[in-house]
C-alpha cells in the first residue's frame, strides 16, 4: 500500500467520528419532485402496460396533488395546468385516448423545468440493459428506449430524447415472435410503427419542439399499450418499472 493510500484510508476511517454520515439534505423542492416524479413514473408504466385501472388511479393522485412544491409564487400556473392534464388522463375512457394527456403531463415537467433553468437536468444513464434476444430482454430494451423519450421531454433533454429515439429505431430483432400469445402479423406491424415513430422521434432535434415530441410519445405508448391488451399482458402486469 503506498503512502497515500495508506493516508486515505485512514482518513475515511477518521472521517464518520468528526462528521454525521448519511444522505445529503433534500429541499422541500426536491422532496416534492420526486413524489411526482414517482407518480408521473409510475403513470408512464400503466399507459405503456396498458393498465386502464391503475392509470386513472394514479393520473387521479397527480390531479388531486397539492402545490406543496415550495417553489416561488407563480409556479402555480405550471403545477395547475399539470394537474389538469392529469385530470385529462383519469377522466379518459381509454388508455389509447388517455395516452396524449400523459405525455403532456411529461411535456409540462419539462416547461416548468426550463422556466426555472432547473430540474433533473441531463444525469440520467443512457446505457442499454443488455439484450439476449429472450422476450423478456427485449421487451426491457424497449422500455428502455421509450423510458429516454420520457426523460428527454421531463428534463429536458434534447441529449436523452435523442438516444431514446436511436434506441427505438435500433430495436434489433424487433419484430421477433414476443410471445405465442401474438399473432405475427401483430408483432411485425407494430414494429414497423415504432421504427416509423422512431424516424419522427429523430427529425425533431430541437427541444423548442416538445409538443411534437409529446404527440410521438403518446403514439409509441399506444402502440405498445394496444398489443400489452390484445395479448392479456395488461392484466398480469402489477409493479411499475
Ligand atoms: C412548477 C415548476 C415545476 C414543475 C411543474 C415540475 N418541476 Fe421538477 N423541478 C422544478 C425545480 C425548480 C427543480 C429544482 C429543485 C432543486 O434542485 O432544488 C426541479 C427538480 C426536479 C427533479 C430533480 C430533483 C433532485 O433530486 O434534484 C426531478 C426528478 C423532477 N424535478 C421531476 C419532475 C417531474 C417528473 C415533473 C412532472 C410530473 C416535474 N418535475 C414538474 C420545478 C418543477
Ligand atoms: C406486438 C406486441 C408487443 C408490442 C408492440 C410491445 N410489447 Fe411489450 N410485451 C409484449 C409481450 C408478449 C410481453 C410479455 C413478454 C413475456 O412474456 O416475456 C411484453 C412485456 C413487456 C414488458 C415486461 C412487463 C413485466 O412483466 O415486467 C415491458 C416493460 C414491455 N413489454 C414494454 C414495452 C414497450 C415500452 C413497448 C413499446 C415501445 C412494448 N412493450 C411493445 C408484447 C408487446
Amino acid at each position: 500500500m503506498s503512502y497515500r493510500a495508506s493516508t486515505a484510508a485512514l482518513l475515511v476511517f477518521f472521517l464518520p467520528s468528526c462528521s454525521s454520515p448519511g444522505p445529503p439534505p433534500v429541499s422541500e423542492i426536491q422532496a416534492s419532485m420526486h413524489d411526482h416524479f414517482a407518480l408521473a413514473r409510475d403513470l408512464r408504466s400503466w399507459t405503456v402496460m396498458g393498465v386502464q385501472e391503475a392509470l386513472v388511479e394514479t393520473a387521479g393522485s397527480l390531479a388531486r396533488s397539492e402545490g406543496a412544491w415550495g417553489l416561488p409564487p407563480g409556479s402555480s400556473e405550471w403545477t395547475d395546468t399539470l394537474r389538469r392534464a392529469a385530470g385529462g388522463a383519469a377522466t379518459a375512457a381509454s388508455v389509447y385516448d388517455a395516452a396524449p394527456a400523459v405525455a403532456e403531463v411529461a411535456r409540462l415537467c419539462g416547461e416548468c423545468h426550463l422556466a426555472y433553468q432547473s430540474g433533473p437536468g441531463d444525469r440520467f444513464q443512457t446505457t442499454p440493459p443488455p439484450r439476449d434476444g429472450s422476450a423478456g430482454r427485449h421487451m426491457n430494451y424497449l422500455a428502455w428506449s421509450s423510458r429516454l423519450l420520457w426523460d428527454g421531454l421531463v428534463a429536458p433533454s434534447d441529449r436523452l430524447w435523442m438516444a431514446g429515439a436511436r434506441a427505438l429505431a435500433g430495436a434489433e430483432g424487433f419484430p421477433a415472435p414476443v410471445s405465442d400469445r401474438v399473432p405475427g402479423e401483430d408483432v411485425i406491424e407494430a414494429g414497423h410503427r415504432l421504427r416509423r415513430l422512431a424516424a419522427d422521434a429523430l427529425e425533431i432535434t430541437n427541444g423548442d419542439a416538445s409538443a411534437a415530441r409529446a404527440e410521438i410519445l403518446a403514439e409509441v405508448w399506444r402502440t405498445c399499450a394496444a398489443c400489452h391488451q390484445a395479448s392479456g399482458i395488461s392484466a398480469e402486469f402489477s409493479r411499475p418499472f
